[in-house]
């Protein structure tokens, strides 16, 4: 089974998820690992909240859009404003090939308000792509470097899908 993680990450912490996920998913298949790079990001705390709240699509490097190769399309982000990162916003809106194919959304978080918000816009975002099944975790951002706990919230998911 080939297998794609595409994440957004800002201070680290999705990266760290995203790492972990791709060496739980690697045992069945190749695994790519894309992340995503805005090019007009700003760096002050406050406009990046203001950017997520109007749930604006930050410009993108260069990247994969058409993910119809993947039998397996994994997609991470911070939360932020109770939202997706305004580069995962982008991306949810420009990928394609989703349609019957089995999607693991993944947020990474602070205080935890709007975790739900934000994968319910994800969800709500590849349904509308025709994802078969959807499987979704959440990570705080102090359990981030627990790795055996990461992994233990990506097997519970993960088991489903097998
Ligand atoms: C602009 C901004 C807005 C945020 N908004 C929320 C929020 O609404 N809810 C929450 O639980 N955490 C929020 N956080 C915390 C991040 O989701 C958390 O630190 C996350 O792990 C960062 O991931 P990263 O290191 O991959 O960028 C926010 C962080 C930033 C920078």
């Amino acid at each position: 089974m080939k297998a794609i993680i595409i994440y957004y990450s800002h201070s680290g912490n999705t990266a760290k998820v995203a790492e972990v996920l791709r060496e739980h998913i690697k045992q069945d298949g190749p695994v790519e690992v894309i992340r995503l790079e805005p090019i007009d990001e700003t760096k002050a705390f406050f406009a990046q909240a203001v950017q997520a709240l109007k749930r604006a699509k930050a410009k993108l490097k260069a990247v994969k859009t058409d993910l119809s190769e993947y039998a397996l399309i994994c997609l991470g982000t911070p939360v932020w404003a109770l939202a997706p990162a305004p580069a995962m916003n982008r991306y949810l809106s420009e990928c394609k090939g989703i349609q019957g194919k089995d999607v693991v959304l993944f947020v990474t978080y602070g205080g935890g308000l709007g975790v739900k918000r934000c994968l319910d816009i994800m969800e709500k975002e590849v349904k509308s792509k025709g994802a078969k099944k959807i499987f979704r975790f959440s990570i705080q951002e102090s359990k981030v470097d627990k790795q055996n706990l990461v992994r233990e919230q990506i097997k519970i998911k993960y088991s489903q899908l097998c």
